[in-house]
């Protein structure tokens, strides 16, 4: 059985979605462990009460470095074939990248390579634009530009406020990350440059 490491730093609501699809047998793996850099975050607490190993490794006041090393310790420890970024807001070193090289993934509330970085949902409206969506794509160096693996779209309306467009793209978020662990994880792409192709 695959094993999948989750970061997070806040609410857990796509954890959670991986979580809820694992048990419904969606996603052949397991959740090996929950890492999140604060210890407030809900996602946390979802993992907690779902009974999925779950720790808190703080970032604040370390080196990065230091901090990732800690990370890598821990899911090396879990044994993770595939590390899932949701909503963690930190930006891994090329250390963090080197350790599991291809094999981390994140979801981004935008169609990439469109509204890149924070308050994406916020940037999509305020640029007027009429599609907007989310993005999973593999995690490298830079701020949101690695290799897509999924997306989905959404219209943006014209009564949408920041909150209404987060909550259409999240619904989609929700789906396509299941949908890509189970390209990853099932080995059924391969990555030819910066294209992410279906195995024949
Ligand atoms: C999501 O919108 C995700 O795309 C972004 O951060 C948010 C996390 O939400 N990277 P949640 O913690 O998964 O509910």
């Amino acid at each position: 059985m695959k094993k999948i490491g989750i970061l997070l730093s806040g609410r857990g609501s796509n954890f959670e979605a991986i979580a809820r699809n694992v048990q419904a047998g969606k996603i052949p793996a397991e959740i090996a462990i929950v890492i999140s850099n604060k210890e407030g975050a809900g996602g946390l607490a979802i993992a907690r009460e779902m009974g999925i190993k779950a720790l808190c490794i703080p970032s604040k006041g370390k080196e990065r470095e230091a901090f990732e090393q800690e990370l890598v310790a821990a899911l090396r420890e879990a044994q993770v074939d595939l590390v899932c970024l949701a909503g963690f807001m930190r930006v891994l070193t090329s250390y963090f990248i080197r350790e599991f090289q291809g094999r981390i993934l994140n979801i981004h509330p935008a169609l990439l390579p469109s509204f890149a970085g924070v308050d994406a949902q916020k940037q999509a409206l305020e640029y007027g634009a009429k599609f907007s969506g989310c993005t999973v794509h593999f995690v490298d160096e830079g701020v949101d530009t690695g290799a897509v693996v999924c997306q989905a779209a959404v219209p943006i309306q014209d009564e949408d406020t920041v909150e209404t467009l987060a909550a259409r793209i999240l619904k989609e978020e929700h789906r396509i990350y299941t949908e890509a662990i189970n390209l990853v994880l099932g080995d059924r792409i391969r990555v030819e440059g910066r294209r992410v192709i279906l195995k024949k």
